[in-house]
This record gives structure tokens, sequence and C-alpha cells, in this order.
């Protein structure tokens, strides 16, 4: 009997239905080809779902995404629900699905595409060859860690706190060691060993789960050291782990010396082979609506949907190699051409990518 995987697609707001139609082209296209096949359940998350259920993420979707093998994001936001208050913030919806589904280790590879040279803020000669993955934690930290603040005789006082558990260390330590295994074996651990209690603890576990990968070389980098690193010498890295704070930053940095922003694809994953893919950008409301948006940082997404969750590392493959292939012929949407060149439109690049699949 052959397999069936669930996927639940949550296209959002702004841009995300026009790049999630074209992501799931790329899907059906893969399926017809395959020995398994996908069971989608579209839901509703972000601005679409208040304006439709008045709340951000609400339980069905939650319910849809548990149930689910694989969940496809677009994005969510945009100006129309930016004077809500906190709690019916289209944001929530991400905050609350991570959490829901365990999704601990945000994974955000960082590739060179060809002829995206030009378009990087570094040389070309520092860019060349770059890839690599930063991997961060996304569930514990200070970003979630105690906050207070309080008027006190000497002043007002606020304070965030930073905690880990060493289990919480171990799991995404030996998630990045996995990945490293796959790919050119080297692994950073990035922490701030030399001021931080909990960065302390970090380094005292990744040295202990070294033991179990002798095959991977392990070095220990402090975050200020790496944040310089990863602009001089970015071809150096394979794969980084780090905090969830120290992630949020080096994965931000990591992600633009490569070019466009529409071209960046994310994985979030948890235990087991469940994750949640999306785009590294934003629904991108200046641009909505006009079929101009570059899908291919969600048809990439597809491509870490299929090697996380579906293990068919050929599939992923073979959808990063179209993407590369149409964009070396020089074609692209407005955001990939230089200015003057002619574009394609969103529907036209999915197009394009099927045809080299
Ligand atoms: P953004 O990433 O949506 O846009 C930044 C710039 O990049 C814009 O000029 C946009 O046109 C361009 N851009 C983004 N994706 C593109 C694509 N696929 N093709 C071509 N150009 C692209 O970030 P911004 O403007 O700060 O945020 C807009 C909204 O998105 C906000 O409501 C924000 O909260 C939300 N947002 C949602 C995220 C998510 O759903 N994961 C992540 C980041 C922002
Ligand atoms: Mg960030």
């Amino acid at each position: 009997m052959s397999q069936t995987y669930k996927i639940a697609v949550i296209p959002g707001d702004g841009i995300g239905p026009e790049i999630v139609k074209e992501a799931m082209k790329i899907l059906h296209h893969i399926e017809e080809h395959a020995s398994y096949s996908f069971d989608i359940q579209y839901a509703l998350a972000g601005g679409a779902a208040l304006d439709q259920v008045n709340v951000p993420l609400p339980n069905e979707t939650i319910q849809i995404c548990q149930e689910a093998d694989a969940v496809l994001l677009g994005a969510v936001g945009g100006p129309k629900w930016d004077h809500n208050p906190p709690e019916l913030r289209p944001e929530k919806a991400l905050l609350g699905l991570r959490k829901e589904l365990g999704f601990y280790a945000n994974i955000r590879p960082v590739t060179l595409l060809p002829g995206m040279e030009e378009r990087s803020t570094l040389r070309p000669e520092v860019i060349d060859g770059v890839d690599l993955v930063v991997v961060r934690e996304l569930t514990g930290g200070i970003y979630f860690g105690e906050k207070k603040r309080e008027k006190t005789k000497q002043g007002e006082i606020a304070s965030d706190l930073l905690v880990y558990y060493d289990y919480e260390i171990e799991r995404i330590v030996r998630l990045s060691f996995e990945m490293a295994l796959r790919r050119k074996k080297r692994l950073t651990s990035v922490d701030k060993a030399n001021v931080l209690e909990s960065s302390r603890l970090w380094r005292s576990i990744v040295e202990r789960v070294a033991k179990d990968y002798p095959e991977v070389v392990v070095d220990h980098m402090l975050v200020d050291n790496c944040a310089m690193q990863i602009v001089r010498r970015p071809t150096d890295f394979d794969v980084i782990v780090t905090e969830n704070m120290f992630g949020d930053i080096l994965s931000d940095e990591a992600a633009v010396i490569t070019g466009s922003i529409g071209l960046m694809p994310s994985a979030s994953l948890g235990n087991g082979n469940k994750g949640l893919y999306e785009p590294i950008h934003g629904s991108a409301p200046d641009i909505a609506g006009q079929g101009i948006a570059n899908p291919s940082a969600t048809i990439l997404s597809i491509a870490m949907m299929l090697r996380y969750s579906f293990a068919d590392e050929n599939a992923a493959q073979a959808i990063e190699r179209a993407v590369t292939q149409v964009i070396a012929d020089g074609v692209g949407t407005p955001d990939l051409v230089k200015s003057g060149q002619p574009a394609i439109c969103t529907h036209e690049f999915g197009d394009r990518i099927i045809k080299r699949l």
C-alpha cells in the first residue's frame, strides 16, 4: 500500500495565498511522480482567521496541524490588523503554532544561488560557495523566561530571565549533530560562555553529545565573534547551532548575505519528522495582489518539507536544482532581475520551475 502524507496548508495574508498557490503546483507535480500521495487540508490563521472567526489561531487550525505530518505556511500579518490589541494580532498565530506543535528548532539554510552574487552587499569572492545552516533554539531562553518590571526607591527596574533546562539544550544539539552528519560534518556551537552561566551549561552539553558523533568536527565560538565571522568568511561554516536570541539575530544576518529575501526558506522541527515550513519573509503588503511576488522561498520550503518530513532527498534536490536553473537562466520576478530588465510574474515563475523539474 502506498503511503499518504497529511499536509496542513495555511496560505495566510498578503502575498501568502499567491506564493502558496505556486508551491502547491510544485507539490502536486512531485506527487504525480512519487510513490506516495498527499492529503491536503487548508486552514485559517493570522489576519484571514481574524476576519472570519475573530481569533488569530482557531482551535480547528491547531487540530488540523496536529493531525498533519507537515505544515506549509505562507505569511501572516498586514497593516489592516496593525492596531489590534496584542491578543488579536496575526503574529500570535505563529508563536502559538510553534508552541502547540513543539517545534523547538528553527532551521535556516543559506546558500548562494547563481546570478545572485551581484545582489549581495558582500564581495562575490567572499560569498562564492556559501552553504551553511543556522539552527536556532525556538521555544526557550530569554524570550520565554520570567519578565519583571517594578518601581523601586533607586529607580524603575526591568528584567528578562535567560533560562535553559539541560534537556532543552541537549535535544537541539543532537538535532544539529544529526544535520552536520548529513552535510559537511562541521558544527559550530555559538554561545557567550565567557559571561553567561546558561552558555557554560550549553557548552558542556555540546562537549558531552559530541562524544556520540566522532565524525563531526566541533568548535565553540562566542556570539560576538560569530557575528563578525559570518560576514568575513561565511564559506567556513557548515551547521551553526545557538540559543533563541543569538539565533534570531545571527539567522537574519546570515540570511541576507546571499541576496533577496524572496529566496530564503525555513523549517521548524521538533521530535519526530513533523515540521512547519515557511519562507522567512513576511506578507509583503506593498506588493500583495499584483502577482509579482517571488514564490522561490515557499517552493524551497517545500523542498525542505520533502527532505525533513518525508525523507525524499532526491525530490528535495530536484526542486532546489530547478529553482537554481530558472534563476541562472536569468529570468525571475522583479526582485531578482536587474532594473530595466524584463521580469516575469509569480505564476509564470512557478510554471518555469515545473518545466525544469
Ligand atoms: P516583508 O518580508 O513582508 O517585506 C519586506 C520587503 O521585502 C518588502 O519590500 C517586500 O515587498 C519584499 N518581499 C518580501 N517577500 C517577498 C517576495 N516573496 N517577493 C518579492 N519581494 C518580497 O516584511 P515587512 O514588510 O516588515 O512585514 C510585512 C508584514 O508581514 C507585517 O505585518 C509583518 O508583521 C509580517 N511578517 C510576517 C512574517 C511571517 O508570517 N512569518 C515574518 C515577517 C513579517
Ligand atoms: Mg528575527
